[in-house]
């Protein structure tokens, strides 16, 4: 079976996508990483992508006159490969329709809450704040709205006590690592099944 045609998008550290390139090495994902986009050109995620020699494309949504033209502008980069998955890997900027459209049930993104709890930026600390004592990670697929579509899969990880931003983070991290190729295996190798907004893994 051909290996599963992948495009990362990020906006920062990339720990996630290191995790998948690592699963890759190893053969536990059958999926090859075609490119990295990333709004952020900044973003250290770029710098790894380069020591792989995975093309990259950076694009700052400033420079276009709405979502529409960033994401066409995309689009036309993305046309250069034949990708099957559009994995978001700490993307932080919402997906429009023209991408949606183009991809549609084809975006998954991580996010580091139990959802639909603690949506947008600062996911572990809002956990905090509220005072929950499991939190941990979810991988869902993407539509139009902020961290709303169906849910894959979710991870919990204990609250300690004493915890700061930086000791949850760091631990449901680690489970992020995990989960997301787990979850991306599954789609090579067509195990999921939407229905609605239920995920059937078979
Ligand atoms: C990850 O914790 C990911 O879940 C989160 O950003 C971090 C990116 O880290 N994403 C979101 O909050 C999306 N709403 P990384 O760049 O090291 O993979």
């Amino acid at each position: 079976m051909s290996k599963l045609k992948i495009a990362i998008f990020l906006s920062g550290r990339g720990s996630n996508f290191e995790a998948i390139l690592k699963n890759i090495e190893t053969k536990s994902l059958d999926a090859k990483i075609e490119c990295v986009v990333s709004n952020n050109p900044n973003a250290a995620g770029l710098n790894i992508a380069s020591t792989y020699n995975i093309p990259t494309y950076t694009f700052s949504p400033k420079k276009f006159k709405n979502t529409e033209e960033y994401e066409e502008a995309i689009l036309s980069k993305l046309s250069n490969h034949p990708i099957d998955l559009i994995v978001c890997a700490g993307y932080m900027k919402l997906i429009g329709p023209t991408l949606l459209n183009a991809f549609t049930n084809k975006i998954i993104n991580i996010h580091p809450s139990l959802l639909p709890s603690f949506k947008g930026l600062n996911a572990q600390k809002q956990a905090l704040e509220y005072g929950v004592k499991l939190s941990g990670c979810t991988v869902h697929f993407v539509d139009s709205s902020l961290d709303g579509g169906a849910i894959i899969r979710q991870v919990s990880v204990d609250v300690k006590e004493g915890d700061t931003e930086e000791t949850l983070s760091k631990r449901i991290l680690k489970q992020e690592h995990i989960v997301y190729s787990n979850v991306i295996q599954l789609f090579a190798k067509g195990h999921i099944t939407i229905k609605n907004r239920n995920i059937i893994i078979n």
